[in-house]
């Protein structure tokens, strides 16, 4: 717990390091509870006269030598946060060797050395290095790294660390050693080391630059199976990133190890890759599509890491997208490549309206470069990840697959093993294709999600037809200047047929549309015979609001003539948006009569559903409403209630219109979702699942029994099992205890059954919450299971999260303050759900601020408190 008034760190005052580390050799001698850390470091000093400041948090100083001489008690100071050397000032290098002890078992915040289950883990991004030794525990100090795992062989039979091992050898005492050596220059936030009992998949393969490397996914325990899908998927990535990005895999050996205790998804430590088992662990017995599609999708971001993060590594934390943004760019592209590649952008765009849009308009809205920062680990969020990736996929449309091929192989060439700033990323992209790109550097500094206006209008005279475009400035941030937004369009005639580009336009001309600069764009078309159909934003190739209204029938039109499978799911997802807003009292520009809207949305859906040649997987895409947040998102004041109750009815409604031809598409895919694991069967599933979510509103639950009786895979169980539960149907209870008991060994399944009981959409969902977390299977130090319970609640539960008398927010807010003296991260992420408040009802916001107020007189971590204090009072 830290005190909450230090200043912010400052990218404005970003200074190199005065001391830098070349060389590291460090000797574990590994023990669960107290574990002792040697360290020998090869330092240099770049700034003659500088002292030597060194980060250290709760290490406990066992003994210290400079140059080989044991240093006295007035060569050095050791504080809080770290140890100052006295005795190296005016030495132009030396060698500091430290030994010092840490307590592993007692780590609960995850963060530095700790224990999980039987294993002995470490995790150090952003700054938890600092918790295993003294260091300069900063991005742009790189060094090659030699690691010593000492351990009992008995307790201890596995030891790894990162980079390629030299060496094992018995110490004849029960205790074994083994030695790891990564000669690549890398900071010490991708440290890593893993010690304990585990078993491994593993896989020999030759890189395309012929190098002999072998693969292997470990996990706790004796058996390995489940880590097969996660070893296959490691080499898609590897291939997939030789063969799209010409990168190739430069050590002996990757290692991946799941671990059951894990703060974040996985994280990307050099050569030792630790996982959350979630996205490690599966087969069809225990994990679902969704799972086997995420587990491929964080593999391969962790492994495309190597070197859009690692060989190029961050000058400082606030260049933190530089690494992310272009690692999720680089993995959405891979499971486009792999899968379905509108599918794909129809799943990345729904996340991104629904949750970045959403906290880029909340109270802890940031800079994707944010400009200062309390707690660098509340900076791992939406903005970082999926906007940072929406700005490298402008980039990309901008220059097109080629040219930004050459900027990212210029990009890896010039910094490699260095540590780069956004400057540098676009800087090499402009050098490599001549085209000045470093105006997309704009985007990182103007929070906000901006809005662009269309007017257009149509000359039946003279077949003249204009699209005006005008970028308004995010409400958040009123005086923002136009951002550079590369735009495709395209216009359909009466009969179908797609009209050439406009005739004039003020735009630069892109791949396969144009780039907007201004504040204001006119686009003109001559000679047309009748108005067109726009549809723009086609791919959603940038992240912004479109305004443009619209009448249902134009719409619905879109799906029917639109060759672009996204912009047929945007203009469905529009039209349901439409008719939920003015359902739930908002007014809606263009959309007329409400019910002649429903009508039109309703007759599109059971288009679809009536078309056999429709791709199963995006039909369903097409059922699923927008959710919650989008409808939040969308207006100006969050009436909780009055939005999940729009949402409900219209559920409801086009239930009972199409209840028929559901059921017959749901009969008619039984044998296809049967298969396996290929694309063709879980789109099968995927369309049954969605249709059962329906159809579970309008059969009493029947569909669901049927699907629960003769579920084949885990995929089918829980669909069935959360259609029941959901719907509190009939058969729902004894489903929940048989499933229960059957998987109650199983963290991961368990926490499955938790996240669909704590989020039925209803209020008293909080009392059966409120009795997990009082019960057997509350783990406060097991970040899982606490997303599974609380996370689920405060997120994806809406109508118990928002409960009139303020009880969500009460719950919430108490379990915030008591998981911060365990984990602090864990804490700061649950207390993100408030970041909407500023927009809630005067009542809702009243409740939650009441909520709120206990915890802003407690002791609280430096996470929370950061966040907290970005919250209204
Ligand atoms: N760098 C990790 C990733 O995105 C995320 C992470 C951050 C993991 C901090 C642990 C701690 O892949
Ligand atoms: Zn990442």
């Amino acid at each position: 717990m830290s005190d909450t008034a230090s200043p912010p760190i400052r990218l404005a005052d970003y200074c190199p390091p005065a001391w830098t580390i070349t060389d590291v050799a460090l000797v574990f001698d590994l023990e669960r509870e107290s574990s002792a850390v040697e360290a020998t470091l090869a330092l240099r000093c770049d700034d003659p006269g500088a002292t030597l400041r060194l980060d250290g948090e709760d290490l406990e100083l066992l003994a210290i030598e400079l140059d080989g001489r044991a240093l006295a008690a007035e060569d050095f100071a050791q504080d809080g946060s770290g140890l100052t050397v006295h005795a190296a000032r005016g030495l132009a290098a030396c060698t500091l060797r430290t030994r010092v002890r840490v307590h592993p078992a007692a780590n609960t915040r995850l963060e530095g050395l700790y224990t999980s289950g039987s294993l002995l883990l470490t995790q150090c991004e952003a700054e938890g290095f600092r918790r295993i030794t003294f260091f300069v525990d900063r991005p742009d100090v790189q060094a090659r790294w030699r690691t010593t795992l000492r351990a009992e062989r008995a307790q201890y039979p596995v030891l790894l660390a990162g980079g390629d091992r030299m060496a094992e050898c018995d110490l004849g005492d029960g205790r074994h050693e083994a030695e790891w050596h990564n000669p690549h220059p890398t900071p010490c936030y991708l440290f890593a080391l893993a010690a304990g009992p585990m078993a491994r998949v593993s896989k020999a393969i030759t890189g395309a630059d012929g190098r002999a490397i072998e693969l292997n996914v470990w996990v706790e325990g004796e058996d390995a199976e489940p880590c097969r899908y996660a070893l296959g998927a490691v080499e898609r990535a590897l291939r997939w990133d030789e063969s799209r990005f010409g990168r190739c895999y430069d050590l002996g050996v990757f290692n991946v190890v799941a671990a059951q205790d894990f703060t974040m998804g996985a994280m990307e430590n050099k050569g030792l890759n630790i996982f959350n088992a979630r996205y490690i662990l599966a087969d069809e017995r225990t994990a679902t599509d969704a799972d086997f599609m995420g587990i491929e999708s964080v593999v391969g971001h962790e492994y495309f890491h190597n070197w859009s993060g690692n060989r190029v590594t961050l000058r400082d934390w606030f260049q933190l997208s530089l690494k992310e943004g272009l690692t999720v760019f680089r993995d959405q592209e891979f499971t486009a490549d792999l899968h379905s590649r509108d599918l794909k952008r129809i799943d990345d765009v729904r996340l991104l309206r629904a949750r970045q849009f959403a906290e880029d308009a909340g109270a802890l809205a940031h800079l994707v470069r944010p400009a200062e920062y309390r707690e660098i680990n509340n900076f791992y969020t939406l903005t970082i990840y999926e906007k940072g990736a929406e700005i490298v996929r402008m980039l990309h449309s901008r220059l097109g697959e080629a040219a930004f091929r050459a900027g990212m192989d210029r990009y890896f060439a010039d910094n490699d093993g260095r540590s780069a700033t956004l400057e540098d990323f676009y800087a090499a992209h402009s050098a490599a294709t001549g085209i000045d790109c470093t105006d997309m550097l704009a985007w990182y500094a103007q929070a906000g999600t901006p809005v662009l206006d269309v007017e257009r209008s149509f000359d039946p005279s003279t077949g003249g037809y204009t699209l005006v475009l005008r970028q308004r400035p995010p409400a958040n941030v009123p005086d923002a200047a136009p951002l550079p937004i590369p735009f495709r369009l395209a216009l359909y005639a009466a009969d179908g047929r797609a009209l050439p580009p406009p005739d004039a336009h003020d735009a630069d001309p892109i791949p396969g549309g144009l780039l907007l600069r201004h504040a204001t764009h006119t686009l003109r078309w001559q000679g047309l015979d009748a108005e067109p159909l726009p549809v723009l934003n086609r791919g959603f190739a940038a992240p912004i609001r479109l305004r443009m209204p619209m009448r249902p029938e134009e719409r619905a039109r879109i799906v029917q003539v639109e060759s672009d499978g996204f912009a047929r799911w945007d203009a469905l997802q529009h039209l349901a948006l439409d008719v939920l807003l003015a359902r739930a009292g908002e007014s809606v520009d263009g959309l007329g009569d409400v019910d002649a809207a429903e009508a039109a949305l309703s007759a599109a859906l059971g288009a679809l559903l009536a078309d056999t040649q429709a791709h199963p997987a995006f039909v369903a895409e097409c059922l699923a409403l927008p959710d919650f947040d989008t409808l939040a998102d969308a207006v100006a004041v969050v009436d909780p209630g009055a939005l999940a109750a729009a949402r409900e009815r219209l559920g409801l409604s086009l239930a009972t219109a199409h209840r028929e031809a559901l059921q017959q598409r749901v009969d008619a895919l039984r044998a296809a979702a049967r298969g396996g694991l290929d694309d063709a069967a879980m789109a099968a599933r995927s369309f049954r699942h969605a249709a059962l979510a329906w159809l579970s509103r309008v059969d009493g639950g029947a569909a669901a029994r049927r699907l629960w009786a003769d579920a084949g895979s885990m995929t089918e169980r829980m669909a069935a099992l959360r259609a029941l539960l959901h719907a509190k149907a009939e058969g729902a209870a004894p489903a929940r205890e048989a499933f229960a008991a059957e998987f109650a060994d199983h963290a991961l399944v368990t926490d499955k059954w938790l996240a669909v009981v704590a989020t039925r959409p209803a209020a008293d969902a909080l009392d059966d919450v409120e009795a997990l977390v009082a019960g057997p299977y509350w783990h406060p130090t097991n970040p899982n299971r606490v997303r599974a319970i609380v996370g689920s609640l405060a997120r994806l539960n809406p109508a118990a999260f928002h409960r009139d008398d303020g009880a969500g927010y009460r719950f919430v807010a108490a379990q915030v303050q008591a998981l911060d003296a365990i984990n602090p991260q864990v804490a700061a992420r649950l207390l993100g759900a408030f970041e909407g408040l500023p927009r809630w009802t005067v009542a809702a916001r009243g409740a939650a601020i009441a909520a709120l107020a206990p915890m802003r007189s407690a002791a609280l971590s430096r996470d929370v408190a950061e966040l907290l204090g970005r919250l209204p009072a």
